[in-house]
């Protein structure tokens, strides 16, 4: 693992002052913290725009009663068996079913599977969490603030 590599950076009054604030309300403890993280979320979206192998987690919410759903959610949940590395499902309530589903795979077709699961009639919400697999270490030891 190599070491932290200091440089500095020049902003604007400005947007330091937005940045800042966007700082508080994100909770960093520093502005190194709330920078990496805002070059390790570019640098995903970059994954997934090229079509690279990623990892997303699909959340998905429907009525459990209606039956034709639920086999179509499966059938198309077999089908991208390959691309699906975990699911877990949660009776939310009386109702509604949570469906977790965590895939693993090129990024278009996940995006394929999300859209694919989110567009079925009777889902009531469907979102796609792209999670990157940028290498770069979330240790903040001897860090100045
Ligand atoms: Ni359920």
């Amino acid at each position: 693992m190599s070491g932290l590599i200091r440089f500095g950076v020049s902003l604007d009054e400005a947007l330091l002052k937005k940045f800042d604030v966007y700082i508080k309300e994100n909770k960093y403890q520093s502005r190194s913290e709330a920078l990496r993280d805002l070059i390790r979320k570019d640098l995903i979206k970059k994954e997934w725009t090229s079509g690279e192998n990623v990892t997303g987690i699909i959340n998905i919410v429907y009525t459990h009663g209606i039956r034709a759903l639920m086999a179509k959610l499966t059938d198309i949940q077999h089908k991208n068996h390959h691309l699906i590395i975990s699911t877990q499902h949660i009776h939310l309530t009386h109702d509604d079913c949570l469906e977790v589903i965590i895939a693993k795979g090129s990024s278009v077709r996940i995006i394929n599977l999300a859209a694919e699961l989110k567009s079925l009639k009777g889902v009531k919400y469907g979102d796609l969490s792209m999670a990157g697999s940028v290498k770069s270490s979330k240790n903040h030891k001897g860090e100045r603030r």
